[in-house]
């Protein structure tokens, strides 16, 4: 759907970038820009800078750019028109509707205002007479009631449609019940039945604070033991932690991720405010990424039990890929942090917190889990398992450290150990190198399919003036009126091509083009336009005047040619005939 362009640059106005960014990336002013992490990829210096005066973002890491709108949906995941209903949303602004267009972000919105009613729904129960054994239990499991307020902990009655009659009664259809997945369909007769029953609801908010989805605790042995929403339209357990609302306010400078809701919200009530956990599914490379949008530093606490050394073996790359920095608790004197706490109080946990290891100690001590070093052979096998990991490492100094640790545990010499290791360097950098050249060798449209829609120029001298002149144009609007019987044809290029038509477009319509509001193009074409006018600086009107009078040369050379070449190809043909008759 095509928005009115007034509405569109309010809105741009009325969103500053270095606000909205602000909201993700921690920003430090530099000059006339600001400077900060960039949120697509995992980095350590700051390279994704933002220019208000321009009103864009660009990464020099890794090269994403664009505009306030562009933004928005990259860091959202959102289509084009649902970034701009929520940047109006945020800016207090009446979307135009387009009767026709059908959007996602309604039905979203519907569904996210029924979440809300049920999480409210299910707090009147719990302080309801239907809901006095779920208080009992909440109680027992030693919730206070600011934990249960600040939570939105609820409870779910014992019947079959008492969640479905209150929605209804506010308005929402079967269908949308269904579709929020907080209701079941009856194989018998069709008909909805609360999907949540005689369970503790704890209500899951994204970072914006929706409700997007439920877990419920049973609260006997039966099974299962805690019932998820399933995924819907708002609720995608890939990308949302349990409790990161709360958690990216926390002052605490780190975030704790455990594996449990209970975990989480008796971290929360000891004084941990800065404790998320996953939503019964293992960690994500999304969630690792979500994780750095709030911090630099995050403590794993996973169950001692070989299936949580195991999510732990395999969340540690996925977070420092994300560019953060890992450590390890191993819990030990109880089951999880929630038993521990009861038992043993916050200051102990606090202890356990100090004491947590960086995650190369705790593999470290891991693999010394799996081996006797009193047997000689089990002693090779764990020196041999040991270098491996320190060959690993990125520096050399923490080589030197850990390997020194290695070879007192294991009582062999420094120099044995400094030998294995670089042994398993050797075959590491073997392996990488032969991947790169796999990389090297690939014919370029290999390449070309895997990576993205990279702009070219056929024409070099052509589209380098085209560069120009489109910078130009985003910069000074104005200048527009200078050229003449330039025209959408002359481009060689596709993107300018059709970013000219859409300047050209808007002009006659009255208003001027910005980065925000041109349609139609990839993330690619997006950033790299982005990056060229980043780095433009004022216009130089002859160099200006020049550019056009390139493009239309070019143009009227490149036509003749594909003349005289059709002729060629006319000639050949007729000769091929000739010789054939
Ligand atoms: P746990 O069984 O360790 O639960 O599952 P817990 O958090 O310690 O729960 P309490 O203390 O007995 O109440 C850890 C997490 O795995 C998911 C939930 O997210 C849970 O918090 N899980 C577990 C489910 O989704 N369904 C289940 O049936 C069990
Ligand atoms: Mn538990």
């Amino acid at each position: 759907m095509a928005f009115p362009p007034s509405f569109l640059d309010e809105l741009v106005a009325r969103n500053p970038i270095e606000e909205v960014v602000g909201q993700y990336v921690n920003l430090k002013r530099s000059g006339s820009n600001l400077f900060g992490l960039c949120p697509f990829h995992g980095e350590k210096t700051a390279s994704f800078s933002v220019s208000p005066d321009k009103g864009i973002y660009y990464c020099f890491g890794c090269h994403k750019g664009g505009g306030v709108i562009n933004f928005e949906m990259e860091i959202e995941g959102l289509s084009y028109p649902d970034a701009v209903r929520a940047l109006a949303k945020r800016a207090g602004m009446e979307v135009p509707e387009d009767e026709q267009y059908q959007s996602r972000y309604r039905q979203q919105e519907r569904l996210w205002a029924l979440s809300r009613e049920a999480a409210r729904f299910f707090v009147s129960q719990l302080y309801a007479p239907a809901g006095a054994e779920g208080l009992t239990y909440a109680r027992k499991r030693g919730m206070t009631k600011s934990t249960l307020t600040k939570f939105g902990i609820g409870f779910a009655p014992n019947t079959w449609t008492a969640l479905t009659d209150a929605m209804k009664a506010k308005g929402y259809t079967d269908e949308e019940l269904k579709e929020s997945g907080l209701v079941s369909v009856s194989s018998k007769n069709g008909r909805i039945y609360d999907r949540f029953r005689n369970r503790l609801m704890f209500p899951i908010i994204d970072v914006r604070g929706n409700v997007i989805g439920f877990g419920g605790r049973v609260m006997d042995d039966s099974t299962p033991k805690y019932l998820n929403s399933p995924e819907t339209i708002i609720f995608n357990k890939r990308k949302n932690l349990f409790a990161l609302n709360l958690a990216k306010k926390s002052k605490l400078g780190y975030l704790i991720l455990v594996e449990g809701y209970m975990d989480a919200v008796a971290l929360h009530q000891y004084g941990f405010d800065c404790a998320v956990a996953s939503l019964g599914t293992s960690l994500t490379e999304e969630h690792a990424v979500l994780l750095s949008r709030y911090t630099q530093q995050v403590v794993l606490i996973y169950d001692g039990d070989e299936a949580g050394q195991n999510a732990t073996r395999r969340a540690i790359p996925m977070l420092e890929k994300a560019g953060l920095q890992v450590k390890v608790l191993k819990m030990r004197d109880a089951k999880d942090p929630d038993e521990f706490l009861k038992k043993y109080g916050a200051d102990r946990f606090k202890l356990l917190l100090e004491e947590s290891s960086n995650r190369v100690e705790y593999q470290l001590g891991a693999i010394r889990g799996k081996y006797d070093l009193r047997e000689d052979e089990q002693k090779v096998r764990f020196l041999s398992e040991a270098a491996e990991l320190i060959a690993g490492l990125p520096n050399a100094v923490q080589r030197e450290v850990y390997g020194q640790r290695v070879a007192e545990t294991a009582k062999v010499s420094m120099e044995a150990v400094r030998m294995e290791v670089e042994r398993s360097r050797k075959r590491i950098l073997t392996r990488e190198k032969r991947k790169q050249e796999q990389i090297d060798l690939a014919p370029a449209s290999m390449l070309q399919r895997r990576g993205s829609t990279k702009v070219t120029y056929d024409n070099v001298k052509s589209g380098k003036a085209e560069e120009y002149l489109i910078a130009a144009l985003l910069t000074e609007p104005a200048l527009l009126g200078q050229c003449g019987t330039l025209k959408a044809e002359d481009f060689s290029v596709p993107l300018y091509e059709k970013v000219y038509r859409q300047i050209t477009a808007r002009d006659h319509a009255g208003y001027t083009a910005s980065i925000d509001t041109l349609a139609d193009l990839t993330p690619d074409e997006t950033s790299h336009l982005t990056g060229i006018y980043r780095s433009f600086g004022t216009v130089n009107e002859q160099a200006f005047l020049d550019c056009i009078q390139t493009i239309q040369s070019e143009h009227r050379t490149s036509s003749v040619q594909t003349a005289d070449d059709l002729m060629a190809v006319r000639e050949q043909l007729k000769q091929r005939k000739g010789m054939k008759s």
